[in-house]
This record gives C-alpha cells, structure tokens and sequence, in this order.
C-alpha cells in the first residue's frame, strides 16, 4: 500500500534543510544502472555514483533481492545481540583480505574514527600514553567528525569548531622523506589514503607505501590505509593495497561496501583488534543485518574476476576517450587515477573551473564529480555497460565543446 506523499522541489531545500550543501538544481527521483532520471522525467548518464558508492549503479536486481529479503526477516537487534549477516560479511571480509577480524558502523568517517581510536588503544596498552602521535598527509580527507577533520587537516573542513584533537601532524603526501622527519617513537599511528581522493585523484608511489611500511614497523606506530574511497573493486583489486603488496595494520572501508546502503567497517589483524575489548567502542547501528545483507551481496559480485577486470578494461576505455576530448578542446593537462577512480586535471587555462565543467556535463544529461577545484572526477558503476560509457563521454565532449566554445 502506497500512501500519497506531499509533492516537493529544489525550492524546499533552501527553506527546510540545514544549509550545509548546495545540491544540484535538479532532483533524482530514479536509477537504473548507470541512468538516473529526475522529477521531469529527463534521463542522465551516472559517472558519479554517489560520490564512488554505487558500485553496482542503481536498482540492481542482486542488491535490490538482498535488502528486500532481509528487510522482510530482521532490520535491527543491536550489539547487544550478534546477527548471521553481519557474520557472513565478516567472515567473507576476513577471508579476502590480510585482516582477522572486522568491526562495523555506519559511514567512512566512523570507520576511519574507529581506525584512530583503535591505533591510539593500542600504544596506550602497549607503551603507555606519550605514544598518541598520528601522522597524516597534507590534503588528506577522511570524514567530517571532530577526530576525522582534525587528521585530515584542512581548514577549510575543520577552522572554527573550537579546538581541534591534538597530537596530529601533516606532511606532503607522496614525500618519504618528509614522513621520516617526521615519525618518532611517539607517532602511534600513520594514516594514508592509497589514492587521494577528494582532493584530486592522486595516487601514492609504490616505493613511498614501502616506506611508510618500514617507517612504521621501525617506530612501533601503525599503518592505517583509509581504502573509503579506493576499497571494493573501484581500483580493479578489492581493496588498492592489494596493488601495491603492501599490507596496513588497520584499513577502514566504507562508499562502495553497501552499494549505496549505509555500512562501514575496519578491518585489522587479531593482535590488534583484541585492544577494543568489551565496552571500549561501539555504536548501535553498526553492523545491523540491513547494511550488512546489502554488503554481502556486493562482495559476492565485485570481488570475482569478471568485475575485477572489467573495472581495470573499463578504464582505459575511458582513459583514452578523456586523453582525446582533453586534448582536443585544451581542457586537461593529465588524466590519472587507477581503475574506476579516475582524476582529469584541468589545465592552467581552465584551473578552478571544475565546478564550470560539471555543469556543463550536467547540462548534457551527464552526472560526473569535482575533485577540488582542479580536477573533474570519475567515480562509475564497476559493471557500467561499455555502451553507456561511449554514450557518456559522447555527453561529455558535447559538454566540451559548449563550454571551450563559450
Ligand atoms: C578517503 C575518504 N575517507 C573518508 C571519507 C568519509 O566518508 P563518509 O562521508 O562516509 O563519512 C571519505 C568521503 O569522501 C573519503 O573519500
């Protein structure tokens, strides 16, 4: 039974929703795919899924099958109760990757929250509380709490909320040398993203990964990869660490793990997990049979050959069509990136019109990313057709050209 819904528009948004976006002008009201269409019925293509969460595009039949099932079984019991989804997930999680155990919230910032606490738990266990140091990356991103913008950094995220976490420091990404400045026998914890994402796809050195590894292992800290963005088959491998041989202590995973059901998760070894003992963490949604049927469904179709290799052919289909259109119209200067997660920097002629391109884009029926002000980001479906890729990037160098010529 459907009940009848007040109708609205954009227009409410400025009038009843906290003014901390600025959405597009357009709503979403359905997916199919790698298709979206609004309230006027208008159909555009879908390069942004969510921001690197539709990891199977919208509606998918497995997906769709998951939640439905469960939510007609059990949506919540809380912690105070285990549930055969989130065991299943777990056990699935633990089986893929170099961890033992995972713990389970709700977005990528509470995973990463967990991930710190977690590496600050251990020193204190382990070597006393002088030993809380987190070493992070300049421009890193890692979620909007208190903790998560204090590591990430940027003030722009995290200037005028009072005072800051301390005991955090920056150093330029992709710069070993500045990282072995850096650490001490105080640092607890270092915290990289395997590709940085929101600001501006760009991905780590294999060499500078091997020596955070060694630098860690020196100074008793932890590694930590926040793999929110690059995690479940976006890069062509589960989760990118697995490109670079290069195994982290605590790797907190989120966006692409529920398809766009709300799940997060930290993945670590047993040694480490056993310092989040009875009590010390927690949170009521986390790992709610929901969230963790949805994920269990995507793990068992991303993580199979025929998608991981997809996600590795699909991009240089669209790597060269985005070499070719920025070179024609004078737009990119480099296309980077790995798999599905793709960054194109704009030239000096078009540097901070990033937000001028998605319009345009989004003008041609194309929904595409920023990825600060510089670079136009890519962030499909891992199974988008190829036909949907060619008809996109047509959309796209339409967009092009308009905006070039104007
Ligand atoms: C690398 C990384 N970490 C953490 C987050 C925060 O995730 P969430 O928005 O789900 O809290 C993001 C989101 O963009 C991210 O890209």
């Amino acid at each position: 039974m459907s009940v009848e819904q007040a109708p609205v528009q954009r227009a409410d948004f400025d009038q009843v929703m906290v003014p901390n976006y600025a959405p597009a002008a357009f709503i979403p009201v359905r997916g199919a795919g790698s298709r979206v269409w609004d309230q006027s019925g208008r159909e555009l293509i879908d390069f942004a899924g969510g921001i690197a969460v539709n990891v199977l595009g919208h509606a998918h039949p497995a997906l769709v099958a998951a939640l439905t099932e469960q939510a007609n079984k059990l949506w919540h019991v809380s912690n105070v109760f285990t549930n055969e989804p989130a065991l299943r997930l777990a056990r699935k999680l633990v089986d893929a990757t170099f961890a033992d155990r995972a713990f389970f919230c709700n977005s990528g910032a509470e995973a990463n929250e967990a991930a710190f606490k977690l590496a600050r738990r251990v020193a204190h266990d382990r070597f006393g509380p002088e030993k809380n140091e987190i070493i992070a990356t300049v421009n890193s991103f890692h979620g909007r709490t208190l903790f998560t913008v204090s590591v990430g950094g940027q003030p722009k995220y995290s200037d005028g909320f009072g005072p800051k976490i301390t005991g955090i420091s920056h150093v330029p990404y992709n710069d070993l040398e500045a990282l072995k400045a850096q650490i001490s026998d105080k640092t607890c914890a270092v915290v990289i993203e395997p590709i940085q994402g929101e600001s501006g796809v760009v991905p780590a050195d294999k060499a500078y990964l091997q020596g955070a590894r060694e630098l860690c292992d020196k100074h008793n800290a932890l590694l930590i990869f926040d793999e929110v963005q690059t995690g479940v088959g976006r890069t062509g491998e589960l989760y990118a660490y697995m490109h670079y041989g290069v195994t982290p202590d605590i790797l907190s995973s989120a966006k692409s793990l529920g398809g766009g059901f709300p799940i997060g998760a930290i993945l670590t070894t047993d040694d480490l997990a056993k310092h989040l003992a009875v009590g010390t963490h927690g949170t009521t949604y986390g790992g709610n049979p929901l969230g963790c049927a949805v994920a269990n469904a995507v793990l068992d179709i991303v993580n199979t050959p025929e998608v991981l290799d997809g996600v590795k052919a699909k991009h240089e289909r669209f790597k060269s069509r985005l070499e070719q259109i920025g070179e024609k119209y004078g737009l990119f200067s480099l296309v980077r990136g790995r798999g599905l997660l793709i960054g194109c920097v704009l030239t000096e002629a078009w540097k901070g019109k990033a937000k001028d391109v998605f319009n345009a884009a989004e003008q041609e029926g194309l929904m595409v990313l920023q990825a600060g002000p510089d670079v136009v980001r890519f962030a499909p479906s891992l199974v988008v057709e190829d036909a949907d890729i060619d008809e996109g990037l047509d959309r796209f160098e339409r967009a092009a050209a308009k905006l070039t010529k104007a």
